[in-house]
């Protein structure tokens, strides 16, 4: 993992003489070097960014370049602090009050780390050949999760299974394919709120939510369907593995930002990993055992690759569980808080309905072929992407492979970038009254086509499943409000919870009328 600095090595070979030594020329020179090495933090620290970025200007004696703007945080630490719980409010807090918005620099422990809160500037970051990299972290490493698609490195790897995902999972064809599965869920979760609400209980929508995308992943991926509503222990421990890898994956583990710490496993970050891979691993290697195989699935796919796209059967399941892991949560994340919206602004979800009844009438359902009609449900689904974006630092930063120059600063190879879509869209310079719930606003003739929304990155590795997760997010809020009214169950709260994704921190509780038979 990471080495021992080099500039710090010529400390412990000094005190590698003192064996040598008398008592009291040891003491001397054990001050002396406590000394040093505060006064060369110190230096460090004193730099715009903090300490990383101060040993890296000193070491690279990169002094002819414009220093970026930002915190110094705290000596040697830096600012770890901004990283912890919602840490996309803490940036860009940051980034206003050091006037940074465009570029800010800033340090975790020894990571060199900028993050832009301008569209501009995220174009520079997220669509140039240099940011095509993802930061090592220990937890996606002991996952196995450095032979997917979202964490392998860039190279031949990457394009390889990228290439075959694109082809074989998320293209036209496949999706197509798949419009019956996603029909299915539709009337199961119809059913399921249905009897869940007959009496006019609060209806808590995560769950059905979570099980309908995590069945149509599990479909796409290997074929298996489930029954929604039914006690099933293959699907609570599929979703309890969701979990486990999105607390895991989502959580700021300090080993990946101090070296010293890498052999510990202070926060207990890898026993859960080793705990979890083989749980992984035996129920994906059972499914897979126990498959029909029709020749549809990804699953199938993968197994009758040939020649150089042959995987390993770790790298098949790597790339399996991947597919799970990301299309499960996401799809549900956004439903949910599009539901939130709906019912607090019930102005809007009448004029949904209108939508809906005009275009598809009350004798027959929807189907996937009435959204590209439906324009307004479409402005409501962005509009909620803008304000409430899944992945507010688009969940997984960004690694520079080679020095570039972002926002007119020179920028070293191995920084670590991230956008905070979740400020930029909330930017009075970028969105007109930002802060209000307007749909409206995407109705404007006005195609959005730069980065004020980009809810699913952008460039090299911007998200390979967006069509995949917007057919399925649409198309099922399309047919549960065509056939129900939502109201609030109490108040809706729209405080946010980061993990992985951002997710309402108070799941969301509503009652539900029928509106058609
Ligand atoms: C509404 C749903 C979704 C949202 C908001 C979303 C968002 C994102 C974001 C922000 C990224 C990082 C992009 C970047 O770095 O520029 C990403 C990457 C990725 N997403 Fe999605 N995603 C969604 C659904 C899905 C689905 C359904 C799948 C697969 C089944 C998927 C698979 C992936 C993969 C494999 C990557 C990594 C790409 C790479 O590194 O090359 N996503 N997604």
């Amino acid at each position: 993992m990471m080495k021992p600095h080099v500039d710090n090595l010529w400390l412990v070979a000094l005190a590698s003489k003192c064996k040598s030594l008398s008592p009291s020329h040891t003491i001397i020179l054990a001050f002396v070097f406590s000394l040093s090495w505060l006064i060369l933090n110190m230096i460090f620290w004193a730099h715009p960014g903090g300490s990383a970025w101060g040993r890296y200007r000193w070491a690279k004696l990169f002094f002819f370049h414009r220093a970026i703007p930002g915190p110094r945080g705290v000596p040697v630490v830096g600012s770890m602090d901004l990283m912890a719980g919602l840490s996309h409010c803490r940036l860009a807090s940051a980034a206003e009050s050091c006037g940074a918005k465009r570029l800010m620099a800033f340090s975790l422990g020894e990571t060199r780390a900028v993050v832009t809160c301008n569209p501009e500037v995220a174009r520079d970051i997220l669509n140039g050949s240099s940011f095509v990299d993802r930061p090592a972290k220990e937890s996606a490493y002991e996952l196995m999760f450095s032979r997917s698609i979202g964490f392998a490195p860039y190279g031949l790897y990457w394009t390889t299974v990228r290439r075959i995902a694109s082809a074989h999972l998320f293209c036209p064809k496949q999706l197509k394919a798949s419009a019956h599965q996603r029909l299915e869920l539709a009337n199961m979760m119809a059913e399921a709120l249905d009897c869940s609400g007959k009496e006019g209980e609060p209806i808590c929508v995560r769950n059905v939510l979570k099980l309908a995308s995590l069945n149509n992943m599990m479909y796409a991926v290997f074929g298996r369907r489930y029954v929604l509503d039914s006690a099933n222990t293959e699907t609570a421990e599929l979703r309890d593995l969701v979990e486990e890898g999105y607390d895991l994956l989502g959580q700021l583990n300090w080993s990946d930002h101090f070296s010293f710490l890498a052999d510990f496993d202070v926060q207990k970050i890898r026993s859960r990993c080793a705990r979890m891979v083989p749980r992984v691993n035996r129920i994906v290697g059972r499914i897979m055992a126990e498959r029909d195989t029709t020749g549809l699935d990804f699953a199938d796919v993968l197994l009758s690759l040939k020649g150089p796209d042959r995987l390993s059967e770790s790298d098949m399941i790597s790339l399996l569980w991947e597919m799970i892991f990301r299309g499960t949560d996401t799809v549900a994340v956004v439903m949910e808080w599009i539901l939130a919206r709906l019912v607090l602004h019930q102005d809007v979800q009448s004029r949904v309905q209108h939508e809906l009844d005009a275009v598809v009438g009350k004798t027959r359902a929807v189907t996937e072929s009435d959204l590209t009609d439906l324009v307004y449900l479409t402005a409501v689904v962005k509009e909620v992407m803008r304000l409430h974006p899944p992945g507010p630092l688009l969940s997984w930063s960004r690694l520079s492979i080679r020095d570039s120059t972002v926002g007119g600063y020179r920028v070293p190879a191995g920084t670590t970038a991230m956008v905070n879509v979740w400020a930029i869209s909330r930017d009075p310079d970028n969105w007109p009254d930002p802060l209000s719930f307007k749909p409206e606003r995407f109705l404007m003739g006005e195609e959005i086509t730069d980065l004020r929304l980009a809810p699913f990155g952008s460039g090299r590795r911007s998200c390979p499943g967006k069509v995949m997760g917007m057919t399925a997010v649409s198309f099922w809020v399309a047919r549960l409000l065509h056939e129900f009214a939502f109201e609030a169950a109490g108040g809706v709260d729209l405080s946010e919870e980061l993990r992985l994704s951002c997710e309402m921190k108070k799941p969301l509780a509503v009652r539900v009328r029928r509106r058609m038979n």
